[in-house]
């Protein structure tokens, strides 16, 4: 690790290979009087600077003020979006907005405020939790069936890759679209979020000294992981291309099947499946540290999901020409796809009764999910009389309720009492 000490060493310079600047041909307009030469350090270093590069940096200080007092302004200013005068609280709207976007205030959309100082005052890193007791358990032959490796395996194949999905999605497909800047303030928070769950997913199979070629690659090579991953992309492609442009009826539904496709089904139905499965081993003193982390990440994406629902709902309030019949018809199929692909991972994943559950119990609690999703965004309930056979899982989301759920440590982080959860 670095020290301040080291970096205050006197250390003989090494020769810098400066690049060719056109400026270094002599301007024709003339500057005085001429700067002192700017280092980057007085003393010993200045001294064995030699005059040649003394000269140069003379040179491209003084191009570099000329350039300046050439700037333009008002052309730099044209290029931002959105009109240069103080923004309205009226001005502003989720979508196809006119306003200037770098005014974070007056806040119109307090919902998503909020959610980014919850989401700050929710941090936590991977290495933060314990794994050596997941280490020894993997590493005993006898510490865990083969269909609970299995789970292990095809959970962190899945989530590895899922999560930059979605981060991908988020900075490469609708940040630019969502055009007010509560939302795009929470929207860079959530993709640091997924930073930090792809980290955690990478620190887990780093621990357990897996194949990282063999798990990383699974949304290519597993068939129900790679159904899901390609079903989410192409949503995600749809919109990446860079002169998409919302503004019409059809533009405008393609973003809102985006966010319908990453919050509700990606992030809200195929993260389901493998939360259930490893928290379930967590419950059972198994694989403590993976579910801890785990926790925390079900936390996290508790909490994206919302605001996605509020933005999809928020959206369909301000233009409800979008949420016409078509619309409804294919924002329920496509909940009914991704709770059909969901129901086949846990049919791969669960070939038997594991962990006191099965496939066909993760069918219903799937079917709960869906319904509970379809409400959320105004639209009926498909599946008749399904119950929640897993209710713990609602009790672990609210982690003031299990300050010692796996009897770890105390899992609350800084001020995560502030949260409320669905
Ligand atoms: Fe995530
Ligand atoms: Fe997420």
């Amino acid at each position: 690790m670095l020290s301040w000490d080291e970096f205050d060493r006197e250390e003989s310079p090494t020769p810098v290979v400066k690049p060719k600047l056109e400026s270094q041909a002599q301007p024709e307009v003339s500057v005085a009087p001429t700067p002192p030469p700017v280092t980057a350090r007085q003393g010993t270093y200045q001294s064995s600077v030699d005059a040649a590069d003394e000269s140069n940096n003379a040179n491209a200080l003084q191009q570099a003020i000329v350039d300046l007092r050439e700037l333009d302004i008002e052309s730099g200013l044209e290029e931002l979006e959105g009109t240069a005068n103080r923004v309205a609280v009226d001005d502003k709207r989720m979508i196809n907005c006119r306003a200037d976007l770098n005014q974070l205030v007056p806040f119109k959309y307090d919902w998503a405020w909020q959610k980014y100082l919850d989401g700050c005052a929710n941090h936590w890193m991977p290495q933060e939790i314990n794994m050596n007791a997941d280490i020894a358990l993997w590493k005993n032959p006898n510490g865990l069936t083969d269909d609970e490796r299995l789970i292990v395996k095809r959970n962190l194949g899945f989530f590895s890759t899922a999560d930059s999905l979605v981060a991908n999605n988020l900075v490469l497909a609708i940040y630019r679209l969502v055009t007010n800047p509560e939302c795009r303030q929470y929207i860079l928070r959530q993709a640091f979020e997924e930073a930090i769950h792809t980290h955690a997913y990478q620190y887990c199979i780093e621990s357990l000294a897996m194949d990282e070629g063999e798990i990383f690659n699974m949304y290519h090579e597993v068939p129900s992981v790679a159904k899901k991953a390609s079903w989410g992309l192409k949503f995600t492609q749809a919109l990446s291309d860079p002169t998409f442009k919302t503004g019409s009826l059809e533009a405008d539904q393609e973003l809102l099947k985006n966010l319908i496709a990453f919050y509700c089904c990606l992030e809200g139905i195929f993260f389901y499946c493998g939360f259930t499965q490893i928290l379930s081993m967590g419950r059972r003193n198994k694989m403590t540290g993976t579910s801890e982390q785990f926790q925390y990440i079900l936390r996290d994406e508790s909490m994206h999901l919302n605001f996605g629902i509020d933005m999809i709902n928020q959206i369909k309030l301000e233009n409800p020409q979008l949420w016409n019949d078509n619309m409804k018809e294919q924002a329920t199929q496509m909940i009914l796809q991704a709770t059909q692909l969901e129901i086949e991972y846990a049919r791969d994943t669960m070939p038997r009764g594991v962990l006191g559950m099965n496939a066909a119990m993760m069918e219903e609690y799937l079917q709960f999910i869906a319904n509970r999703r379809l409400v959320q965004i105004g639209l009926p309930e498909q599946f008749k009389g399904v119950s929640n056979p897993f209710p713990w899982m609602s009790e672990i989301m609210d982690l003031r309720k299990e300050k010692n759920f796996f009897e770890t440590r105390v899992i609350e982080y800084q001020t995560g009492g502030a949260l409320s959860w669905e």
